[in-house]
C-alpha cells in the first residue's frame, strides 16, 4: 500500500466532484446546494489558478481518494466515503502540515466529530464556525 500526497491538477476535476455531491459533505459545507460538473470543474479549475490556494490530492496505490486545500491559512478535507475510517484522512492532513507550517487552522462545525478528531490527532488548530 503506498499513501502519496501530490498537487492537485486539472484532471482531479472528476474524483473532486464526486466528493462535493456528497450529501455528507454538503451537509459540513457553508455552501449547502452541490454544484452541477461543469460548474464545479469551473470553480476547481479557478482554485488551481489561484495563488492563494493550495489543493493537494491524497493518493492510495495511484487512486485519488482525499483531497486537502488550503485557502490563504484555512484548511479543509474530505476524503472519499469508501475509504473512511482507515486513518486516511488524519494522514493526509498530518502529510499536508508538513507542507503548509503549523499556522494553518480548520473551521469545523461542532457537530463534526470526525473532522473534529482527525484536526485533534494532526494537530491542527480548529476555529469555531460562525453563521
Ligand atoms: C472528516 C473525514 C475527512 C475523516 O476521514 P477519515 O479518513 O475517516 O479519518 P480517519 O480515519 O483518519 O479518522 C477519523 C477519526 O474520527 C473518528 N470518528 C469518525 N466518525 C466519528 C464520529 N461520528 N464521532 C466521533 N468520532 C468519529 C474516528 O474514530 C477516528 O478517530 P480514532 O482514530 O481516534 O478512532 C471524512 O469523514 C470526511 O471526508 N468527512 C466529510 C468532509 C468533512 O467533514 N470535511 C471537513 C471540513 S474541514
Amino acid at each position: 500500500m503506498s499513501l502519496l500526497l501530490r498537487p492537485a491538477q486539472t484532471t482531479d476535476c472528476h474524483p473532486t466532484h464526486r466528493w462535493h455531491v456528497d450529501p455528507t459533505v454538503r451537509a459540513v459545507s457553508r455552501i449547502k446546494a452541490p454544484l452541477d460538473y461543469p460548474d464545479h470543474c469551473r470553480w476547481f479549475w479557478g482554485i488551481l489558478d489561484d495563488p492563494t490556494v493550495r489543493v493537494s490530492i491524497l493518493e492510495l496505490d495511484g487512486e485519488p481518494i482525499g483531497m486537502v486545500r488550503v485557502d490563504c491559512l484555512e484548511m479543509s478535507w474530505v476524503v472519499d466515503a469508501e475509504h473512511r475510517g482507515k486513518g486516511y484522512g488524519t494522514e493526509m492532513v498530518r502529510l499536508a502540515l508538513l507542507l503548509e507550517g503549523p499556522h494553518v487552522y480548520a473551521v469545523i462545525g461542532d457537530g463534526n466529530a470526525a473532522s473534529r478528531r482527525v484536526a485533534e490527532k494532526a494537530g491542527v488548530e480548529v476555529r469555531r464556525l460562525v453563521d
